[in-house]
């Protein structure tokens, strides 16, 4: 049988986009398909983790061995990861958008020469940068996903340091790349001893396969 080093753990994933209401029928999402959370969680599952898998609104079946929690909005998905706490290990792969809409209550009418409406946007809380900073319950190995699309591993040094997590793994998402939606990406992975590795043009299934393996690696050794 397959060794499961991670038996005994609790690992959170985020992943997919999550939708923010404008009224009861519209919403504001992005163009995140689920493809590497979704990866990420089967790959600590197959090393024996116990996983929760907190997912906005995807096209993917739910991975085998995974405990499913679907939500549609940041604020959900933030609700929904503080009740999965506590967990060893926390991965944020969604695409979370930055900000919500001051939903109405009903749908918007088109206004005849009235205009168009306007939009208030709120400001949506970090799941990544809460859950690595705040309350009794921060997992003991939190990595972080940065999308750039230049400079990226500068920003993505940046990044790591101000959500406060351990790990980040930044990829370049420059259209001509095809990694939103596609199934293959090239990741740089920056960790909080300041070594960078990058890991080249494989697919997404690889890469989370790699993660899961330095993440037990972490646990077997100690390695942060
Ligand atoms: O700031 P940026 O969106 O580039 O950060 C990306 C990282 O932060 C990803 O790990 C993403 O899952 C996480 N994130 C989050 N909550 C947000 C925004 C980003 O958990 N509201």
């Amino acid at each position: 049988a397959a060794p499961k080093p991670l038996v005994g753990r609790h690992a959170l994933v985020t992943s997919g986009p999550t939708h923010e209401p404008i009224d009861p029928v519209r919403y504001i999402a992005n163009r995140s398909s689920g493809k590497q959370g979704h990866a990420v969680a089967a790959a600590l599952a197959a090393l024996g983790a116990r996983v929760t898998l907190v997912s906005g609104p995807v096209r993917l079946p739910d991975p085998a061995g995974v405990n499913v929690v679907a939500v549609e909005t940041a604020s959900e998905m933030l609700t929904a990861c503080r009740a999965a706490l506590p967990a060893d290990i926390f991965v944020a792969a969604a695409a979370v958008a930055d900000w919500r809409v001051e939903a109405a209550g009903q749908k918007l009418k088109k206004r005849d020469g009235g205009g168009p409406p306007a939009l208030t946007l709120t400001e949506n809380p970090d799941i990544l940068a809460t859950l690595s900073t705040t309350g009794p319950y921060r997992p003991e190995l939190v990595v972080g996903f940065a999308a750039e699309t230049n400079d990226v591993v500068a920003y993505a040094r940046a990044k790591r340091l101000r959500k406060g997590c351990d790990w980040i793994v930044a990829n370049d998402v420059s259209p001509a790349t095809g990694t939103f939606g596609g199934d293959r990406n090239s990741v740089h992975v920056i960790r909080a001893d300041g070594t960078e590795e990058a890991w080249e043009n494989l697919a997404k299934t690889e890469v989370a396969s790699r993660l899961a393996a330095a993440i037990s690696n972490h646990f077997v050794n100690g390695k942060k």
